[in-house]
């Protein structure tokens, strides 16, 4: 269970452990390992399934099709892609992209945990059923299939810190389907309104702590900071 884990605890660490990982057979097969990407003060993660030829191929999550679809959604919704983390339940291709194993979910996990206590976000946000599937069982909730689950905000638990899950389709699922599409889109535009929504609150709850100077330091300039982990 998560609490034998030793987790990195640096993000230098914890790169340089995925680019130099053997702890399943996908790193014969890869180009190069895809760790994630954003700002390590982000207050949104994006969790896919795992990277496909172009994210193998430049190292970088979400840069193939889907992830310019997953771009032009955010940035639809007013979420620049700059400012949200994004990375993978498993961190490197498996072979012609078919779905991640089990074992190999198993061994990246660590990774997974290990960004997710580095970052501590407010809300993630999972794309497709590999990475709700994960997340949920991180944070000890049935997971019932992507259909079912989306268009809902979940606070959960996961590794100890209170996080909003809000799971949506995957945007591969997306390219050819308008439906899906608009799904995916509104998701997202849900996603802005929670993270308008906090910090609506925040804004009301913390009154003149808001003109406070900034301290240097993480998320120094966020509304966010203000509310309380439950
Ligand atoms: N699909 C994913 O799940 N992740 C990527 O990075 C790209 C495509």
């Amino acid at each position: 269970m998560t609490a034998t884990k030793s987790y990195y605890t640096s993000w230098e660490e914890l790169e340089a452990a995925i680019r130099s990982c053997s702890r399943c057979p996908l790193h014969k097969s890869r180009r190069n390992p895809v760790p994630g990407e954003g700002p390590r003060n982000a207050e949104v993660m994006f969790i896919g399934e795992a990277p496909g030829a172009t994210e193998d191929e430049m190292g970088r999550p979400f840069v193939g099709a889907a992830g310019k679809l997953l771009t032009m959604a955010l940035e639809s919704a007013g979420i620049p892609r700059s400012s949200v983390y994004i990375t993978n339940v498993v961190k490197c291709r498996p072979p012609s992209n078919r779905e991640p194993r089990p074992e190999e979910i198993e061994a990246c996990s660590v990774f997974l945990e290990s960004q997710i206590l580095l970052l501590k976000p407010r809300i993630i946000v999972t794309l497709g059923n590999v990475a709700g599937k994960k997340v949920f069982e991180l944070g000890n909730l049935r997971w019932s299939g992507v259909t079912k689950m989306r268009g809902r905000l979940y606070t959960l638990s996961i590794l100890g810190l209170k996080v909003v899950v809000i799971p949506t389709i995957h945007p591969a699922a997306a390219l050819y389907n308008p439906s899906m599409r608009d799904i995916l889109f509104n998701d997202l535009k849900n996603v802005k309104r929670v993270l308008d929504e906090i910090s609506q609150t925040l804004t009301v709850a913390s009154g003149d702590e808001l003109s406070a100077p900034e301290q240097g330091g993480r998320k120094a300039k966020s509304l966010l900071d203000y509310v309380k982990r439950g």
